[in-house]
């Protein structure tokens, strides 16, 4: 198979997003960022490590025990300082290859590298005299735990003449305005992610039969991000058949599928550290049953005008207004709700049957970060990436025509934002009933 396209990030542009911290610090100041550790699952095992994001974000570095320390100083300039494990055959021997520090300055283009369990002695060393220090509370509580001891010390130092920082600067909102806007690098990736998500949707469609667990297409579609390159999924699959599909974060995926239900399939997978989010629902048995069309068609409708209106310019919320208004009128339609749309919507009785939001920011984050602005009113713009997702979940309750009850559907796809409008990173799946039903006539 041709992997060619799996070609990682350059190296270069984790340099270049130092630069742009290092262009917005102060002088006479410092940053600093931790990585993720090691979690453990049973006695003697682990969870597969995942970076934490910030981290990889500035360095491009995945071990654990890691800091960052950009410094940035009237006499020294900009550096770039990382602490990590040193090497150790043995332990290498038992845990797997580490960069260690005599190659971790080539390598990642940092400035320096220091040991970590030098970090008590070093890092008061380092921080001594700098006037402010960019730091972010409750990311990595190891890192909270550095730091507060860190500065403690320094400061009961004060008579030997050391001079802790003064001024404490959370950096979410720096690196966060920066992750937000993807890179032509970054796209590339998530356009991949988009890819190879889609594809494991439609083989999920063409393996879907009554009787097979829900986890088994859980697994179909994880084999399918394998193959592709894509080693991990972006969050834990949600494969929520019949009423399930109305629990918005279902999980178990341990139900057997039933002749006549609908499947909610909410999955995506992990490309290069780069999250696809994508949500399709289908029949089961691989035809609509009349009401889970209305439903569908209310939704499919919903998901198509907000793709069209999440573009460089408008807004999240702008989108979302619309949205209740086809959803709010389908359900009138139905007569799942009464009374008059406009007045439905102010007295937000949408919110038994759409209780999310339309959609969040995606990158390598599945909730990415980034500042909506107040009820998502922030201006969409070319190099964001968003999901659109909406959804109608009908609960089974006595008040609801029968037909209808237990019926959860929601259509997730992912959208760059372009200077002229959107690219949907995840088309390839289908979504109209027809290419569905064709498609599923085709099983493997
Ligand atoms: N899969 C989580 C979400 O769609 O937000
Ligand atoms: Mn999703
Ligand atoms: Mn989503």
């Amino acid at each position: 198979m041709d992997l060619s396209y799996m070609a990682e990030m350059p190296i270069e542009e984790f340099q270049q997003r130092r630069a742009k911290v290092f262009a917005q610090l102060p002088t006479n100041s410092g940053l600093i960022v931790f990585s993720n550790l090691e979690r453990q699952r049973t006695a003697s095992s682990n969870y597969p490590f995942r970076q934490d994001n910030y981290f990889w974000y500035l360095t491009g570095f995945n071990e654990p025990d890691a800091i960052l320390l950009l410094k940035k100083t009237e006499q020294q300039g900009e550096q770039a300082i990382l602490f990590l494990r040193p090497s150790d055959p043995l332990m290498e021997t038992w845990n797997g290859r580490r960069l260690g520090i005599e190659k971790a300055p080539a390598t990642l283009h940092l400035d320096q590298a220091i040991a970590i369990d030098e970090v008590r002695q070093q890092l008061p060393q380092l921080l001594n005299g700098l006037g402010t220090l960019y730091y972010a509370e409750e990311v990595q509580q190891w890192g909270d735990e550095i730091v507060h001891q860190t500065l403690s010390l320094m400061r009961t130092q004060q008579r030997q003449g050391v001079k802790a920082p003064t001024t404490l600067v959370c950096w979410r909102e720096l690196l966060d305005e920066m992750r937000l806007f993807k890179s032509e690098n970054e796209i590339r990736l998530m356009q991949q992610a988009g890819q190879i998500s889609a594809l494991a949707h439609i083989r999920a469609m063409k393996q879907a039969r009554p009787q097979r667990f829900e986890y088994e297409l859980a697994s179909e579609m994880l084999h399918e991000f394998n193959r592709f390159g894509a080693r991990w999924e972006s969050y834990p699959s949600i494969i929520a058949s019949g009423e399930n599909a109305c629990i918005l974060h279902y999980t178990e995926n341990d139900r057997l599928m039933q002749d006549g239900d609908l499947v909610l399939i909410d999955a995506g997978c992990e490309f290069a550290m780069y999250a696809g989010d994508i949500t399709r629902t289908f029949p089961v048995n691989g035809k609509f049953s009349p009401a889970q069309r209305e439903i569908y068609q209310i939704v499919l409708e919903a998901e198509k005008r907000a793709i069209e209106l999440l573009v460089n310019g408008n807004s999240i919320k702008q989108a979302n207004d619309e949205v209740l208004k086809i959803k709010v009128a389908g359900l009138v339609r139905l007569g799942i709700l009464s009374g008059d749309v406009d007045t439905l919507i102010a007295e937000k009785a949408y919110t038994r049957f759409y209780m999310h939001s339309l959609g969040h920011w995606l990158g390598l984050d599945v909730h990415d970060v980034g500042a909506y602005g107040q009820d998502r009113t922030r201006e969409l713009q070319p190099g964001m990436v968003v999901t659109v997702e909406p959804g109608l979940y009908i609960p089974n309750a006595e008040d609801i025509p029968a037909a209808y009850r237990g019926i959860g559907v929601r259509i997730e796809d992912d959208l760059l934002i372009t200077e002229y409008g959107n690219k949907v990173l995840t088309a390839a799946v289908p979504k109209e009933i027809d290419e569905i039903e064709a498609l599923m006539a085709q099983k493997d």
